[in-house]
Parts: structure tokens; C-alpha cells; sequence
């Protein structure tokens, strides 16, 4: 694991764009695992500008959403589906049907999770997966005692994690109590990953992965054991 310190959320988000532009000028059919969060927004602005400035084609590329939420609309403000469509979908030229987000408002949840194993065992693996850190340690909504090996399931979300989340609704108890997620076994099946974690409050958990323990009590420590991912973090702007 490769830790890189930045001195700005601007670095963070610069060196991130830079690193998916150049998978994508490698890889024209690239795929890529998405985060939603406040972490890539900064990413996905520098995205639409390379795209912008001709220097990325989206055409061929394919996406693949870590998670979504449960029990609500896809056209809600906060679903994850129009997070994408907010920050990154509508100013690029990615084909909708390479879109791929689990579908968190189907009746049968347990269907869907299969649904995205089959995509993900069909079109993958992978080439770069983006992740955001949750100050639990948590990747994806793989909650703390996830299992290592877990596939896309539906997981309860902590209430730690709906505190953070409440940010982006009116109230907490708004905040959805479910949540389907790729699971670990899925992230560690990517070919290369980022981590992003900009911020003090984000200081412990990397504290925590520099470490080096692994420990299913602290999902990112399952990075540990890839053998291409790259932290990218940074405290505060300086
Ligand atoms: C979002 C996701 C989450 C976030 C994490 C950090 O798709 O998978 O794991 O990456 O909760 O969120 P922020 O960036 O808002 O601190």
C-alpha cells in the first residue's frame, strides 16, 4: 500500500483526476468503480474538466457504482443514482447503458445483489476503483465486522454512518437504515485502487491503516492485503 500526503483537498482531487485520465488514455474500455460522498466531488469537477478540455473520451468506458441506498427513489436529491447524474453523468459523454448503480428500490433486494454479481462476473473485473474512507474504516457500506470475503449484499447501516450521512438530509431520521454495497470480495477483485480521505476527522482511520493490521473490525485494513492501491490523503488545506 502507497500513501500519498497532500496539502490540499485541490491536490487530492487533481491527483485523483489525474490518475483516472491517464487508466482511461491506457484503456479506452476502461472500468471503473465509483464513490459517491463529499470526498470525489472535487475528482469528478476535475473530471468533466479534462473531458471538457478534450483530453478524456468516456465513450467506451464502463462504471460501476459501489452502493446505493435502500428505500429510496433513484430521483431523490440524495440517491446515489442522481449524486452521479449531479456531479460527474451529465457533462460527460459515458453511454447510459455503461452505467451500472445497484438498484436499491427493487422489491427483491436479494435478486438485485445477484444481478450485480453477474454484471460484475460478466463485464469486469475492475480496472480502478475509487474509494472514499468512512471514519469507522468503513469502504462501500462494508460496516465494520464485514466479512473479508463478503459479495454485494444489503447491509444495515450503523448509526455512525448515518450521523456522517445526515449532512445531506434535512433530518436523521431520514437518512435511509439500508444500503446495498459491493462487498469487499468484490473491491479486492479490482485491479488497482485509489482511497481518498481528505480532513482531521479522517486523521484516526489513517492513522489506523498505517498501522498495518489487518482486521475484519476495520474494513479498509482488507487494502492491506491488494497489491496496488494507493492512499491519497491530506489533514487540512495548507
Ligand atoms: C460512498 C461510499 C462510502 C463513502 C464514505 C466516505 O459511495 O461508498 O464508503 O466513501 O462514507 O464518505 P465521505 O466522502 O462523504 O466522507
Amino acid at each position: 500500500m502507497e500513501f500519498l500526503k497532500v496539502n490540499s483537498y485541490k491536490e487530492l482531487s487533481q491527483k485523483a483526476a489525474d490518475k483516472v485520465v491517464k487508466v482511461i488514455q491506457e484503456n479506452p474500455h476502461a472500468a471503473l468503480g465509483l464513490a459517491t460522498g463529499s470526498t470525489p466531488v472535487g475528482l469528478y469537477e476535475n473530471l468533466v474538466q479534462a473531458y471538457q478540455h478534450g483530453q478524456v473520451d468516456f465513450h467506451k468506458v464502463k462504471t460501476f457504482n459501489l452502493d446505493e441506498y435502500v428505500g429510496i427513489h433513484q430521483d431523490h436529491p440524495q440517491s446515489y443514482h442522481q449524486y452521479m447524474q449531479k456531479h460527474l453523468f451529465q457533462f460527460i459523454n459515458l453511454k447510459d447503458d455503461h452505467v451500472h448503480i445497484p438498484d436499491g428500490e427493487t422489491g427483491d433486494l436479494e435478486e438485485e445483489c445477484q444481478r450485480y454479481e453477474r454484471l460484475l462476473a460478466k463485464e469486469g473485473p475492475i480496472d480502478l476503483q475509487i474509494l472514499g474512507l468512512g471514519i469507522n474504516g468503513h469502504i462501500g457500506f462494508n460496516e465494520p465486522g464485514t466479512a473479508f470475503d463478503a459479495r454485494t449484499h444489503v447491509v444495515n447501516l450503523t448509526d455512525s454512518t448515518r450521523e456522517a450521512n445526515a449532512k445531506f438530509f434535512d433530518t436523521k431520521e431520514e437518512v435511509p437504515k439500508q444500503a446495498i454495497t459491493m462487498g469487499i470480495g468484490n473491491i479486492m477483485e479490482s485491479r488497482e485502487i485509489i482511497l481518498l480521505a481528505f480532513g482531521e476527522h479522517k486523521q484516526p482511520a489513517i492513522k489506523q491503516l498505517m498501522e498495518g493490521e489487518v482486521y475484519e473490525d476495520f474494513p479498509a485494513s482488507a487494502l492491506l492485503q491488494h497489491d496496488r492501491v494507493k492512499v491519497i490523503y491530506g489533514e487540512k488545506d495548507s
